[in-house]
């Protein structure tokens, strides 16, 4: 053996930065509002479904084009299961886009500020960037739509701001952009309005995508949809993994879909405690954006007052996500907790408010 082994890295990834995710941490008492994760359990009718599947479906391998699911999903939203492809999270979904869409070395075109997954995956795929910076108020500036690119990652409502991509602005991308517009709404199910029920049937140049790690509580069970013209998906189809959703996430997801009433139950939760967050925020002098997700975006006024009350919420074992780049290092995002832990997160955030201040 050598001193320091070879490396086979393709030179085009030895730079990489990988994606950062939040951290998961195993402490119980720990407060976790830093990966928008939901803070209530999927409902019993979900864990009942995991419970009941028999061992001979374990045995077998699953449906590799998880038609039941797709079914369901497809009824959800008013299309056929053509126009939807479930994947391993919306993560899977993301590099699958890539790679039946995007050459390698073509532009992928992206608001700076957005999801920062999408630049990982656009690298290690081999493709370049072409960014558009937001506007000042945050919101995604039309020029996006001419910028020359094959594939655009649009994310409604955008992470980490939390504001949609408006009507106006999504139907002048998709009559304008010369490429393929993926829209990720990943946070859609908190927001006012949705584009996956109308745009995946009316275009050809769309994809809606969605997960059910966020409203659904599922973020264990890794699924996403995506919902887009047949022959979008057949592409996207021919590209997945045969067995890319395993039967217990089938299963899960199915069962989820089909209690409507238990998201909405979540979901107003969650909007009344966010409405509370956002407010009780203002009242300690801080900025927060109107949310459409379910987190809250935070102006806090400096870089070193958003970093100081993100380790000094960490040293109570509170976590909230700082992101350390150009625009928005002055911010925090909190995701919305139970009302227990918000109270809690708001109690600390106005003590070290103040210490800052004294
Ligand atoms: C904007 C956005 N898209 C996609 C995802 C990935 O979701 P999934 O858990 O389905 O892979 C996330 C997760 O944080 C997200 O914030």
């Amino acid at each position: 053996m050598r001193d320091r082994p070879r490396t086979f890295v393709r030179p085009s990834l030895r730079e990489l930065q990988p994606y950062t995710p939040g951290e998961q941490p195993k402490s119980r008492s720990l407060i976790k509002l830093n990966t928008n994760e939901n803070p209530y359990p999927p409902p019993a009718s979900v864990l009942q479904a995991l419970r009941e599947l028999p061992g001979d479906r374990l045995r077998r391998y699953p449906d590799p084009v998880a038609l039941e699911l797709r079914e369901t999903a497809a009824a959800l939203h008013g299309c056929g299961p053509e126009h939807v492809i479930a994947t391993n999270g919306s993560d899977e979904l993301l590099r699958l886009v890539l790679t039946a869409f995007v050459e390698p070395g073509a532009k992928v075109v992206l608001p700076d500020v957005t999801y920062s997954l999408y630049e990982t995956l656009i690298a290690i795929h081999g493709a370049t960037i072409e960014r558009v910076p937001l506007r000042p108020d945050f919101r995604v500036d039309e020029a996006i739509a001419d910028a020359p690119g094959q594939l655009m990652f649009l994310c409604h409502p955008n992470a980490p701001t939390g504001l949609p991509a408006e009507p106006a602005l999504v139907e002048a991308v998709l009559d304008r952009f010369q490429g393929l517009v993926a829209i990720d709404e990943a946070y859609a199910d908190f927001a006012d309005y949705s584009y996956v029920r109308e745009l995946p049937r009316r275009r050809d140049n769309v994809i809606v995508m969605r997960t059910l790690s966020k409203s659904y509580g599922l973020a264990g069970m890794r699924v996403g949809l995506g919902f887009a013209h047949p022959a979008l998906i057949e592409a996207l189809m021919a590209v997945k993994d045969s067995y890319n959703l395993d039967v217990a996430a089938q299963v899960t997801a199915t069962a989820a879909l089909r209690d409507q009433a238990a998201l909405t139950d979540s979901l107003t939760k969650i909007k009344a405690t966010r409405a509370r967050l956002i407010s009780a925020l203002r009242e300690l002098g801080l900025e927060p954006f109107p949310s459409q997700t379910n987190f809250v975006f935070v102006r806090t006024g400096s870089r070193a007052r958003a970093r100081g009350l993100w380790e000094a919420l960490r040293a109570d074992e509170i976590l909230v996500r700082y992101f350390d780049r150009p625009r928005v290092d002055d911010c925090l995002r909190i995701s919305v907790g139970t009302d227990a832990q918000i109270d809690r997160l708001l109690e600390r955030l106005a003590l070290h408010l103040q210490l800052q201040r004294a």
